[in-house]
């Protein structure tokens, strides 16, 4: 990185996809990877196929957890001086099955897990006066869509508590990105049963994201195709979007 040399990095949900990828990119670039996923597997088989990552289990959802896991890593190998918070899941809902448990589900692990790692690793930033931290929303973060009735509203709440803090955070020297993805092959869209346009694999997705990290961009959105619908979908009045998404020319 030619912001920060390669030093210690964190990531969260590092076991698979897009976090798997990006642990594997900072580690061979130099940095030491410390992987935070629930699962033991995962994570045990990246620490194998990798030299220089570090598994640490840890559920986002619970903040005392992520409170003890920033603590204990910082004593364990030094200060976080870049931290990727990247666990997350999706789960299609509409309005015929809409389920308030679910919209919490989906937002306690997108929004509020989020938020719980967000905070120790933030604080201990500040205090140094130094440090980058990358929350990963999505491009479903811009519009609602049809069947994100639960993943929109979390993807848009991480990009409004980006904005919401990065002002601040610039000021004391703490450098914050918000990282929309469009679509990337991995365990969650293989889900997925309806087309995918401009699809990227995980690997190329960490290329985006080290190198948006890398050039302190506070927006990195990916890959490019994407970044233009979603463009042009911002900044089209509500009911001329929601007239194209009820005529079925704009869809998930
Ligand atoms: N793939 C896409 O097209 C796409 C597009 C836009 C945004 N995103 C976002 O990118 C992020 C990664 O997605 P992905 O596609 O790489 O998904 P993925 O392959 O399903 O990976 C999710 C990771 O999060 C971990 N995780 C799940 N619940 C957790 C918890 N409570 N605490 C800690 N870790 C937890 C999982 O491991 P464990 O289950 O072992 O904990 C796994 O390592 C998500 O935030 C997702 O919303 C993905």
């Amino acid at each position: 990185m030619t912001q920060h040399r390669p030093s210690l990095a964190w990531i969260t949900g590092a076991s698979t996809g897009i976090g798997r990828a990006v642990a594997r990119r900072l580690a061979a670039q130099g940095w030491t990877v410390i992987a935070s996923a629930r699962g033991a597997e995962g994570l045990e088989k990246l620490a194998a196929e990798t030299p220089n990552v570090v598994p640490w289990r840890l559920d986002v959802t619970d903040p005392e957890a992520c409170a003890r896991a920033v603590a204990g890593i910082e004593e364990a190998h030094g200060p976080i001086e870049l931290a990727i918070l990247n666990a997350g899941t999706h789960q299609p809902m509409g309005a015929a099955d809409y389920d308030p448990a679910v919209a919490a589900r989906v937002m306690g692990l997108n929004y509020q897990g989020t938020a719980n790692s967000l905070a120790p690793v933030m604080a201990a930033m500040r205090k140094r006066g130094r440090g980058r931290i990358g929350l990963v929303a999505s491009v479903a973060g811009y519009r609602g869509l049809p069947t994100a009735a639960a993943y929109a509203p979390s993807k848009a709440a991480v990009i409004a508590l980006a904005e919401s803090l990065a002002p601040e955070l610039a000021a004391d020297g703490v450098g914050l990105s918000v990282i929309n993805p469009g679509f990337v092959k991995t365990p969650l869209t293989d889900r997925n049963d309806f087309p995918m346009p401009f699809l990227i694999e995980a690997e190329a997705a960490a290329r985006h994201i080290v190198d948006g990290l890398d050039k302190g961009r506070f927006e990195i959105v990916f890959p490019w195709p994407m970044l233009a619908v979603f463009a042009i979908a911002q900044v089209l009045p509500r009911r001329w979007f929601l007239f194209l998404v009820r005529k079925g020319i704009v869809k998930r």
